[in-house]
């Protein structure tokens, strides 16, 4: 069931249509006409759990467990080692059996990755202790991301129903697990009132997975049609915001902006709306399932070149400078904004 599950949400994801909006495009970044900057000065470096990385992005959860997921995993892996970035893994739950062939499924991405760079293994955040360790042994992962996907688990026809206790195991897994815990949505965005009980349990890394890409409740809809989900495809914070509404909660969490990011102008708007790395899951999906290694690879290549073009632009000199960028918001992110 949860084969034939994985490999539907990839197909699903590309048959999917509805456009969401991350509100990225009321954030407005000023140019710099006098940036006193050579493009040679600019340093895209950052360190992320401890590593250099060569870029502030992450290829992000999305699969494992089939030959399919296998191959995609094989593929994204390679990508995340031509730019030296850090690749998460999709939930491991489907390998906690004793299947080699599954495991190896995930394997991979570490084989491929290497020991010098990040691979970061992903549950449910309902997982126990004993699973955890599992799913971090099983790639030498350097951190665990645990994923909350109410919205996803209540139209999935066999998803869970009851969310009780969630914020307890959390908290029992941070006080217990040695590497870093990174709590993540999957597409629904985080509040700040969430972020602040994620933060008061100790938690330090946050993913936001915000609303305005990949969408779960339309994915879910193409996989089971009996009723009608479309009226609430457009369910979420959008990620804008919730970048936004993370980062009041305090300067100290580590941030990670995602959901809908698909470009270079989106990669600068969340890193100055106060994300520390930014995450690509959908978009890069589907470079890859479109024209394999190459062309997820050259998508990878020109996004990243506009990055450093934006960055000159702007007249920042390293991630750290972008990272403290003035930003200005119009529009319904500004009156969402007004409210918090
Ligand atoms: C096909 C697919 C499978 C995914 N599977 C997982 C998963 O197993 N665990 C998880 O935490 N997130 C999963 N995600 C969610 C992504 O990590 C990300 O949070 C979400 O897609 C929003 O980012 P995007 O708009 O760039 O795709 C998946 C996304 C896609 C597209």
């Amino acid at each position: 069931m949860r084969r034939i599950r994985k490999r539907e949400h990839v197909e699903n994801y590309l048959r999917a249509t509805y456009r969401g909006d991350t509100l990225l495009g009321d954030v407005f970044l000023e140019h710099n006409a006098l940036p006193d900057l050579s493009v040679e000065d600019i340093d895209t470096q950052t360190t992320f759990l401890g590593k250099k990385v060569d870029y502030p992005i992450i290829i992000n959860a999305m699969t494992g467990g089939t030959d399919f997921s296998r191959e995609i995993n094989r593929e994204l892996s390679l990508v995340a080692k031509t730019f030296n970035i850090p690749m998460a893994v999709g939930s491991q739950t489907i390998a906690l059996c004793e299947d080699e062939i599954c495991k190896d499924s995930f394997r991979v991405v570490r084989e491929n990755i290497g020991e010098d760079g990040i691979v970061i293994a992903n549950l449910n955040a309902q997982a126990s202790l004993e699973d955890v360790g599992h799913a971090l042994e099983m790639i030498d992962a350097d951190a665990i991301q645990l994923h909350l996907n109410p919205a996803h688990e209540m139209v999935m026809l066999e998803g869970d129903r009851d969310f009780r206790g969630v914020l307890n195991n959390i908290e029992k897994l941070v006080k217990n697990v040695e590497k870093p815990i990174i709590v993540k949505e999957v597409g629904f965005g985080i509040s700040k009132k969430v972020a602040q009980k994620l933060y008061d349990i100790g938690v330090k890394y946050i993913d936001v997975s915000g609303a305005g890409g990949t969408n779960f409740i339309e994915i879910e809809n193409m996989r089971y049609n009996s009723i009608d989900l479309s009226d609430i495809y457009s369910w979420g914070i959008p990620t804008a915001l919730s970048i936004i509404e993370c980062r009041q909660v305090s300067k100290e969490l580590n941030l990670i902006a995602s959901g809908g990011i698909r470009t270079s102008m989106d990669i600068v708007k969340a890193l100055a709306l106060g994300g520390d790395m930014v995450g690509i899951s959908g978009e890069i999906l589907s470079y890859l399932l479109h024209g394999g290694y190459e062309n997820a690879k050259t998508y990878l290549e020109t996004t990243l070149h506009k990055m450093k073009i934006l960055m000159l632009l702007m007249g920042k000199r390293n991630i750290e400078e972008l990272k403290n960028s003035d930003y200005r918001i119009t529009g319904k992110l500004r009156e969402l904004v007004n409210q918090i």
